[in-house]
C-alpha cells in the first residue's frame, strides 16, 4: 500500500524517519509531500496512494474526490475540522485523529503565553505572577487536562466547565466545575479556550462572554480562531483597554488587532502549539501505527466519521 504523508507544516526528521520505518516494516511505500504550497500540488500526488497522514491540511472535497485509492486518513492531532468528514463517509474513507499525542505540548504554549501576557511580553514593565491566580478552562478535553495539571504545578486555581465532561472527572483532577460559561470567564484572571470548532461552536465567543471577564484578564486561544466572532472581540477590546487576547490561532483580522491593540494581543506568526520534537513524534508515529494496524487486519481506532 502507499502511505503518503502530506504536511504543508512538517512533522521533525526526527519522525518522519520513525513514520518511514512503522510504514515500511509493514511492508507498505512511504510518500512524502512537505511544505507543499497549492492544493493542486496535493490532488496529483494523492491520486494513486491508499492511505494519508496530514496535520491541519485541508482535506476537502475536491482533495477526496482527486483520492481515487484512499481508503484511511489519519490526522496527526486532535482537531479534525480540517477534513471534509461527508465527503469521506460517502467514500468509505475511514477517518482517524490521535487524541493526547499532542496535548502537553499545547498545554505548555498555554502557560508560556499566560505568562507572557502576565510579564507585558516582557518588554520590561511590572507584571504579575500566576501563582495564586485564577485561570478557567472552557472544555476539559486532552489539552486542558494538562493544563489543569501544569497551573496546578503553578499554585493556580483551576476550574473548567465542559457540558460533554461528567464532572466528577473534573473534580478528580483537582478542578472546580463553573456553574455556567459566564461564570467561568467573570470568575478568572486567565480564561484558555479548548473546545473544537463545530457548527454549534463556531463564532460563539463573542461580547457577551469576553465583556464579563474581569479587570486585567487574559484571554488565550490555543483551539480554533473561528470560535471567536472577531468583530466583536475588536469591540470589547476598544471598550475594555484592561483585557489581552493571546493566540496560537491567527485571527482574520490580526492585522488590525495588532495595529490598535499593540502589546495586548500576540499572534504566533503560524500554529505552533503542536510543533515540538515530543509531539511530532508522538502523534507521527501513532498516526502511522494506526494505519499499519488498519491495514494488518482492519482495525479501527480513533474513527472519527
Ligand atoms: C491539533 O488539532 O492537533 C492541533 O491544532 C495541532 O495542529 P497541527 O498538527 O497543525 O500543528
Amino acid at each position: 500500500m502507499k502511505v503518503l504523508v502530506a504536511t504543508e507544516k512538517p512533522f521533525s526528521t526526527k519522525a518522519v524517519e520513525g513514520i518511514r520505518e512503522i510504514v515500511e516494516s509493514a511492508g507498505h511505500q512511504l510518500v512524502l509531500l512537505e511544505k507543499y504550497s497549492s492544493a493542486d500540488e496535493l490532488k496529483t500526488v494523492i491520486a494513486d496512494v491508499d492511505a494519508l497522514i496530514v496535520r491541519s491540511d485541508i482535506v476537502d472535497k475536491a482533495v477526496v474526490d482527486a483520492a481515487k485509492n484512499l481508503k484511511i486518513i489519519v490526522r496527526a492531532g486532535a482537531g479534525y475540522d480540517n477534513i471534509d468528514l461527508k465527503a469521506t463517509a460517502e467514500r468509505g474513507i475511514v477517518v482517524e485523529n490521535t487524541p493526547g499525542q499532542n496535548s502537553n505540548a499545547v498545554a505548555e504554549l498555554v502557560i508560556g503565553m499566560a505568562i507572557m501576557a502576565a510579564r507585558n511580553n516582557f518588554g520590561g514593565a511590572a507584571g504579575f505572577e500566576i501563582s495564586g491566580k485564577r485561570i478557567g478552562l472552557q472544555a476539559f478535553g486532552q489539552v486542558s487536562r494538562h493544563v489543569a495539571a501544569l497551573a496546578r504545578g503553578f499554585g493556580m486555581q483551576v476550574s473548567a466547565i465542559d457540558p460533554y465532561c461528567p464532572k466528577e472527572m473534573i473534580e478528580a483532577a483537582g478542578v472546580k466545575v463553573a456553574s455556567s460559561l459566564k461564570e467561568l470567564y467573570a470568575g478568572n484572571d486567565i480564561v484558555s479556550i479548548h473546545i473544537p470548532a463545530t457548527p454549534e461552536t463556531v463564532g460563539s465567543i463573542g461580547k457577551e462572554l469576553i465583556s464579563a471577564l474581569p479587570k486585567g484578564a487574559i484571554l488565550i486561544n490555543t483551539a480554533r480562531k473561528e470560535v471567536i466572532n472577531e468583530p466583536e472581540l475588536l469591540e470589547v477590546l476598544e471598550l475594555r483597554p484592561d483585557i489581552k487576547y493571546f493566540a496560537d490561532v491567527k485571527p482574520s483580522n490580526a492585522d488590525v488587532l495588532a495595529e490598535r491593540f499593540s502589546g495586548r494581543v500576540f499572534f504566533t506568526p503560524k500554529k505552533c502549539g503542536a510543533q515540538t520534537a515530543e509531539a511530532n513524534l508522538n502523534a507521527g508515529l501513532a498516526a502511522a501505527r494506526q494505519i499499519t494496524a488498519f491495514f494488518a487486519d482492519g482495525t479501527v481506532r480513533f474513527k472519527v466519521n
